[in-house]
């Protein structure tokens, strides 16, 4: 019965819309013996995306990819509804790099009437965007949550660039011994050094000149805080002028944190990364760099 809810689009990608089906299809193979990778994504596919698809086929035998712009973890419905949305160019893409399975499915089947569960990782959700955007990290770890007990993947592939997501989702498998080996994939960046965001298309073009800065400032305060030395303290007020005399219309946070715990730090006694969220216009970009 699942079987007939499953479809082959016109670049030869499955696509399954129900968690039934979803589990037909990973059921055989796992009857075949063969291991299975996520990379769950909300669409808007950029090269960040594909570099954690071409990771997930380095570890599994198959890939699902799930494509589902998850309504619980925006804190703002305009922000929900402006977000990027074109399966068609984002199925061929998956298709193009022989993802395997696509699971997309649609707000009632991940939410159905009287869906009343949260997961909520404590500690790691209390600083940075978890902060900022109540109620974000919760959806997150929700979704991903379900995603994980749908799919039950060996292996699931996050971007560092959402560094606070990584650590909460893999904090959150540890918890609740959820049988998933969590693998973080590098930041992908455009050569002035932008991180790559489903984000960057709404930058006009004044906006896209200024975004790199966010990423020179982020690396400036990490290199001088390298070595553990240097209190960088003055350097973080001093980064916040910098954006926002370049054009940043405000900034969320610019700090150094423990890379591990997230405990904000002066000095990088420990492994540390410097984390920045800021906003040009209506558009709010993130991005970290490890220290040393
Ligand atoms: O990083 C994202 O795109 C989302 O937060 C995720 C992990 C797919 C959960 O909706």
């Amino acid at each position: 019965m699942a079987q007939a809810q499953a479809s082959r689009d016109a670049a030869g990608l499955v696509t399954v819309r129900t968690v039934a089906a979803l589990r037909e299809v990973v059921g055989a193979w796992r009857r075949a013996g063969e291991t299975v990778a996520a990379v769950p994504t909300m669409g808007a596919l950029h090269e960040g995306h594909l570099a954690l698809v071409r990771r997930a086929k380095a570890e599994a035998d198959r890939t699902v990819a799930t494509l589902f712009v998850n309504p619980r973890q925006f804190n703002q419905q305009s922000d929900l509804a402006s977000y990027p949305r074109n399966e068609t160019r984002d199925a061929a893409l998956f298709a193009k790099l022989g993802v395997d399975l696509l699971f997309a499915p649609d707000v009632a089947e991940i939410y159905p009437p009287g869906f009343a569960t949260t997961v909520s990782v404590g500690g790691l959700t209390d600083c940075l965007c978890g902060k900022m955007r109540p109620g974000h990290m919760d959806g997150v770890a929700t979704v991903v949550c379900k995603l994980f007990t749908q799919i039950q993947p060996d292996v699931a592939l996050f971007g560092e660039k959402d560094y606070q997501q990584l650590l909460v989702v893999t904090r959150m498998a540890r918890d609740l011994d959820l049988a998933v080996r969590i693998v973080p994939v590098a930041t992908v960046r455009d050569a002035d050094g932008l991180a790559l965001s489903s984000r960057n298309e709404a930058l006009s073009p004044a906006e896209r000149a200024i975004a790199p800065l966010l990423h020179r400032v982020l690396s400036s305060i990490a290199a001088r805080a390298a070595g553990g030395q240097h209190d960088v303290t003055d350097d973080l007020a001093r980064g916040v002028e910098t954006l926002t005399q370049a054009g940043f219309t405000k900034v969320d946070y610019l700090e150094m944190r423990d890379a591990e715990g997230l405990a904000a730090l002066a000095r990088a006694d420990r492994p540390a990364r410097v984390f920045g969220a800021a906003w040009l216009g209506p558009t709010r970009l993130i991005d970290n760099v490890p220290v040393g």
